[in-house]
């Protein structure tokens, strides 16, 4: 278990619970990849790889070897230029200009435990865990190239994680300018489909899959942020995988940057796999002396489909990437004004929210967007974060003792990282934004993006919402971000470094993020990005949980929420019950069916609740009080997906908690048909010998839900939807 090395034939074993990752040093040199998938005994071979000789399109680093070439080789972190023609892992410049490295083994090292990466968030270890790190040192003499690949392996959430360090230990400058995270050869086999979560703005984290074929795919963001289009994951998937069965091998990014994944197959038949940050607007100058850190990937195998999949990434996500107090705690249900008033609020105007959201159970009340500086609108505002006393004349905290005497917590939401050209702030430092001296600076939601890399705009930062956060006993940040990078470019950094500001523009982030939210322990902070633009590991580590999409209408949330799920836990995703037509696509769905699709994450409300008819009050107060009775199965539970929303017309999802002991499924039927029966649901993951009641007091066996199913009620019209209880009886 753990990671073994065969000192002999130079041949590594890393294996967790169900998974086995291997790799070899050929004639002393060249790391090779040989195998990651289903947990095997170590094959007691010679060479984990075939050598042969090919054909003379495939040259010969080795002079007198005709059989190594790089062209057919499995490779476990490619270099450029010397006859692997499928994507580089890396690529380094140097002071000649030229782009050859020559990385061959020099050394490893295994110890238990894992790092913490200097200045990125990454998976960490608590005391106890059964994890194993190995450092693999590849150097290249000539230009004093060091790389290091780091392996952690943990062996009880079946997951192993990957990244690099580089460091030059020469006497010229090298400049990097690829530094992927990770690279795995599958050799001799193509057999796959590849997945990916796609979408835009308020259609997030779409399901895609499609067969890999003999083309090469690239999977990624340039926008300066993981964001709506594509999350920093892939996985392939073989042709005959299901929820439940079958092989998925996915990568997931923990990094909130610019991000590539590609996916390329080779004309010997095998596949490449590779995600990092992407490189377009990537360089970075490696001094003498200095080294860089990758962002870290955490690598899943599971051989029980996608479900078996997202298990994994849930299990490790909640309990060894979020921190902090509100890591294992159940969640508030909150009413948030955005959609209940935009811009257009007062004082009394929340005042009478708190006082009917008090009324109906909801924990936590949220100040949107327009609470601060000249805010009327998007056109004007952000980076002038004090209080706007025409809107508030009592101010911050004393709208938030009032929620507070009302029973409630009060939160705030802030954009810290932009700023409106219209503000304070800007007209006294103009250069703070990212930009390109004498091009003009192109706006977005009206307005520019703060230089995260700069220090003295940090600090402004911490200062500015500390203050904030001082002033009133405020317990909830939603954090927002509304718009992606262009002219990136940086004020303090030299001509050359221009290249680094993206990234030192996600440190930077980092930095602050792990400042602010050291300093204030207490407070649930939740990232958005409109909507789920940054919803990616990276934030996940600092903040535990984000808005899920900007979209709130219930139906298309199925798909939104179905895709997060692949990777993502129901406790990390917000989901709020909004008012009919619905804001974003006018659709018409009952308040049941919203309700239960909220309930299904973290539950809260984003509508006018005064405005609703007394039946409907009591039906909210009614969903309220269900959740409180489900709520830590939900976000402490378990998740499994049943039914599709891609493939059927209609979409079902279970949880089961903790203890195993309350099952909550929710069937959602789409499109109302003539002559329909409704489907019978079959349940997974229960005991069979056990029994389970419904709340009529019927009693089934754990095996009779899993294979006979469930008969469900019929239903009545389009977005029609149920949500049953069952106890497993003791
Ligand atoms: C985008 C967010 O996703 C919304 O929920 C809201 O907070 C607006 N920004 C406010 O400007």
């Amino acid at each position: 278990m753990g990671i073994t090395f065969n000192q002999d034939r130079k041949q590594f074993h890393l294996s967790t619970k169900n998974t086995s990752y291997m790799m070899e040093v050929v004639i002393d040199r060249h790391l090779v990849h040989g195998y990651w998938g289903k947990r095997i005994h170590t094959p007691d071979l010679e060479c984990f790889v075939d050598l042969y000789e090919v054909c003379s399109f495939s040259p010969n680093p080795e002079k007198s070897r005709k059989d190594i070439s790089f062209d057919t080789m499995p490779r476990e972190y490619p270099d450029y230029g010397r006859s692997d023609y499928q994507s580089p892992a890396f690529e380094v410049r140097g002071e000649d200009g030229s782009h050859l490295s020559v990385p061959v083994y020099k050394s490893h090292g295994i110890y238990k435990g894992k790092q913490l990466i200097d200045g990125l968030p990454s998976l960490y270890v608590w005391e106890g865990d059964a994890v194993e790190t190995l450092e693999i040192t590849l150097m290249d003499d000539l230009t004093g190239l060091r790389i290091i690949l780091h392996y952690s392996v943990y062996e009880d959430y079946d997951v192993i994680t990957r990244r690099v360090t580089f460091i030059n230990d020469g006497k010229s400058v090298l400049q990097l300018l690829k530094a992927l995270s990770c690279s795995v050869d599958f050799y001799q086999d193509q057999s796959f489909e590849l997945m990916n979560l796609y979408g835009g703005w308020a259609k997030e984290r779409h399901v895609s899959r499609i067969p890999i074929g003999h083309s090469t795919h690239i999977i990624d963001s340039k926008r300066g942020a993981s964001s709506h289009e594509q999350n920093p994951f892939i996985a392939l998937l073989r042709p005959d995988t299901t929820e439940f069965v079958g092989e998925v091998y996915a990568m997931n990014l923990i990094y909130s940057g610019s991000f590539m994944g590609e996916v390329s197959v080779s004309s010997y038949g095998g596949t490449r796999m590779q995600m990092g940050m992407n490189t377009i607007d990537f360089e970075w100058i490696l001094a003498p002396g200095a080294s860089f850190e990758t962002p870290e990937v955490v690598m899943v195998y599971s051989h029980e489909g996608l479900n078996g999949m997202s298990k994994i990434f849930h299990n490790i996500y909640k309990n060894r990437l979020c921190r902090g107090q509100w890591q294992h705690k159940v969640r508030p249900i909150l009413i948030n004004n955005w959609e209940a008033t935009y811009f257009d609020f007062d004082e009394q105007k929340i005042k009478t929210l708190i006082d009917e959201s008090a009324n109906l159970g909801i924990e936590l009340i949220v100040l949107d967007d327009g609470w601060f500086g000249k805010r009327d609108s998007d056109r004007s505002g952000l980076g002038d974060w004090f209080v706007n006393r025409e809107k508030l004349p009592s101010g911050l905290k004393a709208l938030a003792d009032y929620a507070n005497e009302k029973g409630m917590d009060f939160g705030l939401w802030f954009e810290p990282e932009m700023v409106s050209p219209d503000s304070t702030l800007y007209r006294r430092h103009p250069d703070w934004c990212l930009h390109v001296p004498s091009r003009d600076r192109s706006e977005a939601r009206n307005q520019l993006i703060l230089d995260m890399g700069r220090e003295d705009v940090r600090n402004y930062l911490f200062l500015a919402i500390s203050k904030v956060l001082e002033s009133a006993p405020i317990r909830y940040v939603k954090w927002d971000m509304n718009r992606n990078m262009t002219e990136v470019g940086s004020a303090v950094l030299e001509k050359n470094q221009q290249k680094e500001t993206s990234h030192r523009y996600m440190l930077g982030l980092y930095d602050l993020l792990d400042k602010i939210t050291k300093a204030f322990p207490e407070v649930l902070f939740e990232s958005c990005s409109g909507g789920g633009g940054r919803f990616d590991p990276g934030m996940l580590y600092y903040m535990p949980q984000t808005w899920t999409s900007d979209d709130t209408d219930s139906f298309e949330r199925l798909k939104i929420q179905w895709g997060t799920s692949m990777l993502y836990p129901p406790i990390t995703m917000g989901a709020h019950v909004s008012e009919v037509p619905n804001h974003q696509v006018m659709r018409m769905t009952p308040l049941h069916t919203r309700a239960y699709v909220a309930m299904a994450a973290n539950l809260g409300f984003e509508l006018d609740l005064t405005k609703l008819s007394g039946e409907d009050k009591r039906a909210v107060k009614h969903h309220i009080e269900r959740y409180k009775l489900i709520r830590e199965t939900v976000q402490l539970g378990d998740f499994y997906r049943l039914m599709s929303p891609y493939e059927n017309n209609g979409t079902a999802w279970m949880f089961l908690s903790k203890e195993k002991n309350q099952v909550v499924l929710f069937y959602y039927r789409h499109l109302a048909k003539p002559n329909d029966i409704e489907p019978k649901i079959k349940l997974s993951y229960l005991e069979p010998e056990k029994l389970y009641q419904l709340e009529d007091g019927r009693q089934l066996y754990g095996d009779t839900l899993m294979h006979f199913g469930l008969r469900l009620p019929s239903m009545a019209g389009d977005f029609d939807s149920v949500m049953v209880i069952l106890d497993k009886v003791v």
